[in-house]
């Protein structure tokens, strides 16, 4: 058998050494490995490379996508997948694996429902994905938010200023959450639960009437408001108040994964060649607990994988949640 592995959408931690995985899986089976580059940009203009354990040495500690990830507006059409389809089955390809977040899952739901065996494995910062607990990337983010709001916590003790930090989360606020936990922020933003400016000026008097000298507020990018109109907010509500802003960026999406990350991607990895193996394609392989599971791409890429609320609460009983 020949399969092929590609990463695709938002770069996340751990992705090389999924790959790594799928192919050291798949070579333990006696079948053939072929990356592609760029993602399903790369489906198209047949960027197929046959690959061996030599090449793929030293990925498992690499950050970034040693493959590559681009956005492809062809691939978004009925003609485009189909293109798709057409050029991995004329490369004796048989099978496909796609490491990615929702985007990249659709997708790989698409070409499996082509006829191309498909099996997907969840990676994204973001941890939205639907049918698992965790996805690749997650605890390395997680794990470069909180150090940067450690160090910010170095600097804001300093002085008598209030510090927000803006983490990455278009539409969920799990990496805000989490890291405000670990790091013990003052406040959380996310999208999805709703917070007034005016009450997170409150608590920072609350703190500086209590004797803190410093204030941290994580606030997800998707929040409202924004963590700079919450900068904003918090210069322009009393000659005694100044905020400064650091927003984390794209340094949570690089760096060299964790342990953590790099055994789950070892662990999806070789689940996805075994779905692959046993005819049992059009699936995600997950984590639940510490359990391995598959999942019909079709409901995860339906589904949701809503911030937990009570993480929320906890993040505002162990700091303080404006209300
Ligand atoms: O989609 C995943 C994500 O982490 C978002 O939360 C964030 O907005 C985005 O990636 C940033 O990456 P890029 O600049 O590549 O879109």
């Amino acid at each position: 058998m020949k399969i092929a592995v590609l990463t695709g959408g938002g770069v996340a931690p751990g992705m090389n050494a999924a790959v790594r995985a799928v192919a050291q899986a798949a070579f333990g089976k006696g079948w053939e490995v072929v990356t592609v580059e760029s993602g399903y940009a790369g489906l198209l203009e047949r960027s197929f490379r046959p690959v061996d354990s030599g090449t793929l040495s030293g990925w498992m500690g690499r950050g970034g996508t040693m493959l590559g990830t681009e956005r492809s507006e062809e691939f978004a059409t009925d003609e485009g997948k189909s293109r798709a389809v057409e050029a991995v089955r004329e490369a004796g390809v048989e099978g496909l694996v796609v490491i990615g977040g929702g985007g990249s899952l659709a997708g790989a739901l698409a070409l499996n429902e082509l006829g191309l065996p498909v099996a997907g494995i969840p990676a994204t910062i973001d941890n939205d994905v639907a049918g698992t607990d965790m996805s690749i990337g997650v605890d390395t983010a997680l794990n470069t938010a909180v150090s940067i709001i450690d160090r910010i916590r170095d600097t804001a003790g300093s002085h008598h200023r209030a510090h927000v930090v803006e983490v990455f989360g278009r539409d969920n606020g799990y990496l805000a959450v989490m890291s405000a936990l670990a790091g013990g922020a003052d406040a959380v933003l996310t999208p999805e639960f709703e917070t007034k400016p005016e009450d997170v000026v409150r608590l920072l008097e609350e703190s500086y009437e209590g004797g803190k000298s410093h204030f941290i507020v994580v606030v997800s990018e998707g929040a409202s408001p924004t963590a700079d109109e919450l900068c904003g907010h918090i210069n322009h509500a009393g000659e005694s108040y100044a905020a400064d802003l650091t927003a984390a960026g794209h340094i949570q999406s690089g760096g060299s994964p964790t342990a953590f990350d790099r055994i789950l991607a070892g662990r999806l990895g070789a689940e996805a060649v075994e779905a692959l193996a046993d005819g049992d394609a059009g699936k995600m392989v997950g984590i639940r607990g510490d359990a391995i599971e598959r999942h019909a791409l079709d409901d995860v890429v339906g589904g949701e994988r809503p911030l937990d609320p009570g993480l929320y609460e906890l993040a505002g009983a162990l700091a303080r949640i404006p209300r």
